[in-house]
């Protein structure tokens, strides 16, 4: 069993096998923590995806009879969280259930509708007896019945989703796995869950920074047991929109020229000292194409013209950022195109409706690029990566 605090023990479980999250590319699985927290009273904060349910309960009865549970805390309805309270309910009798006002009529939706059920209202904090749990809403991060749960006599912050990554480990604890891949998990996490509730995250900054906070235990990945501090900074600098030297080009290609081009870009870019990642969206998830996105200066979109508009891969990329609504970077796009064009008017058109500055470019050329058009796409890899010089460091 696993103690994370005297008396407070994960009951969680990993999932190593998921690889896809509701569109979420998570190469490296999952978990999903539950936290059981024994004091005169006995309470547990979030559960587990259903088909989890007999992991968590095989932990919890490592610690305790199930059916001594006094009262169960949704921090959020998403099955992934409370997917298995209809179960659970089975084996706990009479407990107490708490959600955020917003989570009464998902949780009862989701889950079943007879539950013992009181919100954060009624209850905004609940004395275990030695401990007490205060209940704060975070709404839109990143639903609406978002909350979370901070223990103050364990200076302990039960955060849910916020501060989570998809991770699946056999360690439980930032200090023991390698933070290098923790971080990468919660930038990546960050920027294809959290990313457009930037203000919110702000806010809830502001209102942590009023708690003594010495461990942050979120519902998925590590706990946070040694660099809280270190968390708590990076979400401050995704959500304020501080960027790096850095380009990222995005693209897809036909018979190749598409890729010729961003080839000559990414040249030219790198001759000016400034990083480039490259994706070729047949290659490369948008999940992971969106992480690398998160502290970049500028994003290249190139496409080549498929029936006079987008790639399929490039139209359907451009769509999901737009709905993650990144911040404080520019962007700018190219394309080829063999009969008829469209594509980059196109792909230019989605970058400004996602709220990106557009650099016009006139990289957008007929069959095979010649070399006098690389060379005009090497020449407007430096004019960006000169902009990103001028740009960066940024905050917004
Ligand atoms: Fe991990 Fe929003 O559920």
């Amino acid at each position: 069993m696993i103690e994370v605090k005297p008396g407070i023990f994960w009951v969680g479980a990993i999932d190593w096998n998921v690889r896809n999250f509701h569109g979420y590319l998570t190469q490296r699985g999952t978990t999903y923590n539950s936290y059981l927290i024994l004091d005169d009273l006995i309470a547990l904060v979030d559960t587990v995806k259903e088909s989890f349910f007999p992991e968590m309960m095989r932990r919890i009865e490592e610690v305790i009879d199930p059916g001594s549970i006094d009262l169960v805390v949704v921090n959020h309805i998403e099955p992934d969280h409370a997917g298995a309270i209809a179960r659970l309910r089975r084996k706990i009798g009479n407990a107490e259930f708490i959600v955020s006002e917003r989570g009464v009529e998902g949780l009862k939706r989701y889950h079943g509708g007879d539950l013992n059920l009181f919100t954060i209202k009624e209850k905004p904090s609940v004395s275990l007896g030695r401990r007490s749990l205060q209940f704060l809403a975070t709404p839109m991060l990143h639903w609406p019945d978002s909350m979370i749960t901070y223990i103050q006599e364990e200076r302990l912050l039960l955060s849910n989703d916020a501060f989570g990554q998809h991770l699946a480990t056999s360690e439980r604890f930032d200090d023991e796995a390698d933070l290098s891949v923790v971080m990468r998990e919660a930038a990546k996490y960050y920027a294809n869950i959290v990313m457009p509730y930037w203000k919110v995250v702000l806010r809830v900054l502001e209102s942590l920074s009023n708690l003594e906070i010495e461990m942050i235990a979120p519902s998925h990945g590590v706990i946070w047991r040694k660099h809280p501090d270190r968390i708590v900074e990076a979400y401050r600098r995704w959500a304020e929109g501080a960027s790096e030297e850095r380009v990222v080009i995005v693209y897809d290609t036909m018979w190749g020229s598409t890729e010729l081009i961003a080839r000559a870009i990414e040249e030219g870019a790198v001759s000016e000292g400034v990083m480039v990642q490259a994706h070729r969206l047949s290659m490369s998830h948008y999940s992971d194409v969106v992480a690398d996105i998160l502290e970049a200066k500028a994003i290249l979109v190139g496409s080549p013209a498929l029936n006079a508009t987008l790639f399929p891969t490039v139209a359907a990329f451009l769509a999901y950022l737009k709905g993650l609504r990144p911040r404080n970077k520019f962007a700018a796009a190219f394309g080829s195109y063999g009969w008829g064009g469209g594509a980059k008017k196109d792909a230019e058109e989605e970058l400004r409706r996602a709220g990106f500055e557009v650099i016009e470019s006139d990289l957008h050329f007929q069959f095979k690029p010649s070399t006098e058009e690389l060379s005009k796409a090497t020449a407007f890899g430096v004019e960006i990566a000169r902009r990103v010089k001028k740009n960066s460091p940024t905050k917004g």
